[in-house]
């Protein structure tokens, strides 16, 4: 979620789904583990991009505050983070006090960390969380797309990960707005080195599968007509 390069500190969120998750969260604090790592690609902003849209869910929440962790340090650039989650954040929401032009006023519920950054962000959610909007992430997407002006909408990029579903409808909201969108693809991993293949996804080129992709090494992140 979130890497110091300065004191060498890095921030892990995580849920227990499995028996290695079970594991780690049997660890305490003063525990060493082992660790291997950074492996993969990584988020790259493309040059003329001023107005990143990142779009987490659920578990492809923590990539997104890394990513806008990151763009803060650069200058000229205005990120707007949407989050959704269907059981209860993983942090104490509250309203936020950046606004943003065309989300609905009642949408007010933001990631406090990103409000002290001074970055814009709202939440979404099925199950009627207060300030959160009533949909998906994407149809909020939607919303704050259509309010931008030519000009600005030009200079956004989609960056995003979530459930394959989501990056699904996500990769066709870009496609519908010609925007660039890269997607951080989740995969079971048995080795995350490169050399099992358990974790490989069919990789596309003018929508013809060209080859196999391992997400560990080649991923995670890729551009969306690539994979959808
Ligand atoms: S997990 Fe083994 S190749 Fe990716």
């Amino acid at each position: 979620m979130r890497a110091n390069k300065q004191n060498g500190q890095i921030d892990i969120l995580y849920k227990v789904v499995g028996k290695g998750s079970a594991l780690l969260a049997t660890r305490k604090s003063g525990d060493i583990i082992q660790c291997l790592g950074p492996i993969g690609n990584q988020f790259t902003l493309s040059k003329n991009t001023t107005h990143p849209l990142l779009l987490g869910g659920g578990v492809g929440i923590p990539p997104m505050v890394f990513l806008a962790d990151e763009l803060r340090q650069q200058k000229n650039v205005h990120p707007f983070v949407i989050m959704g989650s269907e059981i209860p954040f993983p942090f104490t929401t509250q309203p936020s006090k950046i606004m943003v032009p065309k989300i609905p006023q009642e949408v007010i519920a933001a990631m406090p960390l990103l409000d002290d950054w001074g970055i814009a962000s709202r939440l979404t959610s099925q199950q009627g969380y207060q300030g959160c909007y009533q949909g998906y992430v994407h149809e909020l997407a939607e919303e704050w797309l259509q309010g931008l002006d030519n000009k600005s909408k030009q200079e956004v990029e989609i960056f995003s990960c979530g459930p394959i579903p989501m990056l699904q409808v996500v990769a066709a909201l870009a496609k519908k707005h010609s925007l660039p969108c890269q997607l951080s693809l989740e995969e079971h991993m048995a080795c995350a080195v490169g050399g099992c293949a358990g974790c490989v996804v069919p990789y596309k080129e003018n929508n013809k599968t060209i080859a196999m992709k391992r997400v560990c090494v080649d991923g995670p992140i890729f551009n969306a007509e690539n994979i959808y």
